[in-house]
């Protein structure tokens, strides 16, 4: 089948390289001359693993084609997908403007089976109709045209992986001829075919990334609890995954959620809801919930530390997870931004394996980036881990020692081995944790209002 899909990035690309890869003709197109160039050349312009494999395999038989002009590129496809950014305006809304803009410039076409264009971008209810009408109201009457919602389910990190085994598939038709080729477009996918209206897969997307933010607000309030009552979250957690109404996955506690999707489409959820008189009340507390981690980190390095302003402070870790270089709503933002208010004269270093130019385009400029993580730790007060990259796991507890001036470790992920750190000498204090317990290191409630001397 010939398809087109309009943006390039990580779900476009991967939707675009995808299909190729199960033997499509797709061209895909951006406004971007920059990442389009690249493409073009075999280089995929941002960190996700498995994707320039992909996408070059698929350049070089001639499946995937790249182009700046979407009237030329989706000229001859029978199913245009829309995967263009849909970002939070200030009043908490997904910003359509990108959206109505590809769609403006969809080219005619001569009579034929109508075209389908499906929505991969995340959006609120009611827009692949309304984006139908505009499309009627601007096309000649031969180009009967059919909007479809195909909300995209993909992490970043994962992508690839998301995209050849995904848990389901929605489709959200107009009518059953659009269901039917969306269906065979998606068949040989090893996944649940779910077939709905389109307000229905609209809502779908943004009640599943909801429920995940809602369900890491419990897990962080959780150990936020078990930290005041001496207890341990990471058992709780355990012992709530086993149960298999409940099961293990978005349990793990940490500095928060971030990205440029939950803490995005949370929003837009609420705002969707106050509007139409159902308001989502968990939701909104969930953000509130989220909003409040980086606060309790500061806290807990003050605990930790007496008179963080004048000491130095390591960050490992500064993308909003693992396995990607985004920077977008990354909780390291918050803490650098809450640590810098509060103690101005503090010394923040950072490092990340992965954020490079992102890293310094969304940290305050006052945050020192290093190229290792012995480079940041040199010299330091305390580190927190932000973001549990595997490389922070390799660290020993002799380098921690050997670097920093006191060994102190806030496990902002509870990805480090406590127990044997502590052993060795380092203190390391998880989260939903009581603090690891070296010889001199106080025990349960007097933890929390620790002065290291
Ligand atoms: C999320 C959804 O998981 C995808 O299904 C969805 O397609 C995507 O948004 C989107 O709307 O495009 P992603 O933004 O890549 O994917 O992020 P996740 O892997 O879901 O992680 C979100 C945040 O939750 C991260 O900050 C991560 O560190 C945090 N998290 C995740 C935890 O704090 N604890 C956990 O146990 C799991």
């Amino acid at each position: 089948m010939k398809l087109a899909v309009v943006g390039a990035g990580i779900v476009g690309l991967t939707t675009a390289a995808g299909f190729a890869e199960l033997g499509h003709q797709v061209e895909c197109c951006d406004v971007d001359a920059g990442k389009i160039g690249q493409l073009a050349s075999g280089v995929v312009p941002y960190h996700e693993p498995k994707l320039e494999t992909l996408v070059r395999r698929n350049a070089e038989a001639g499946r995937l084609r790249f182009g700046l002009d979407p009237e030329q590129s989706t000229s001859q496809a029978e199913v245009i997908f829309l995967a263009v950014g849909t970002p939070s305006g200030d009043n908490g809304h997904l910003q359509l403007a990108s959206l109505w803009a590809a769609a403006d410039k969809l080219g005619a076409w001569q009579g034929g089976r109508p075209r389908i264009v499906v929505i991969k971008s995340t959006v609120p209810v009611g827009t692949a109709e309304r984006l139908e009408a505009r499309l009627r109201g601007r096309l000649p009457p031969e180009c009967d045209v059919r909007v479809a919602s195909v909300p995209e389910f993909l992490r970043e990190g994962t992508a690839v992986r998301d995209f050849f085994e995904p848990a389901r598939i929605v489709i959200g038709a107009p009518d059953p001829e659009t269901f039917e080729r969306l269906e065979l477009l998606h068949r040989r996918l090893p996944a649940p075919i779910v077939g709905t209206d389109r307000r229905s897969a609209e809502l779908a997307k943004l009640a599943a990334n909801a429920h995940l933010a809602v369900r890491l607000s419990f897990a962080n309030e959780m150990a936020a609890l078990a930290e005041q009552t001496g207890a341990d979250y990471p058992a709780i957690a355990h012992i709530l995954g086993l149960d298999e109404r409940i099961g293990p996955h978005y349990l793990g506690a940490g500095l928060g959620f971030g990205g440029s999707c939950l803490p995005k489409d949370a929003r837009a959820l609420v705002r969707l809801a106050d509007e139409a008189g159902a308001p989502q009340t968990l939701v909104a507390a969930a953000l509130r919930a989220n909003a409040m981690l980086p606060l309790r980190m500061a806290r807990k390095l003050e605990a930790a530390l007496s008179g963080p302003s004048r000491r130095k402070v390591a960050l490992l870790g500064l993308t909003f997870k693992p396995g990607t270089d985004d920077m977008r709503e990354a909780p390291s933002v918050r803490l650098a931004a809450v640590l810098l208010r509060r103690h101005p004269g503090i010394v923040l270093t950072a490092y990340d394996p992965s954020a490079g130019e992102n890293a310094k385009r969304a940290l305050p400029s006052a945050v020192r980036l290093c190229d290792s993580a012995e480079s940041a730790l040199r010299g330091a007060d305390a580190a927190i881990l932000v973001t549990e990259w595997p490389e922070f796991r390799s660290l020993r507890a002799e380098d921690f020692k050997s670097w920093m001036r006191r060994p102190i470790l806030l496990d902002g992920r509870n990805a480090l081995d406590a127990e044997a750190l502590n052993a060795q000498g380092v203190v390391c204090i998880g989260i939903g944790r009581l603090p690891a317990t070296p010889a001199d290191f106080p025990t349960g409630s007097a933890a929390n209002s620790l002065e290291w001397k």
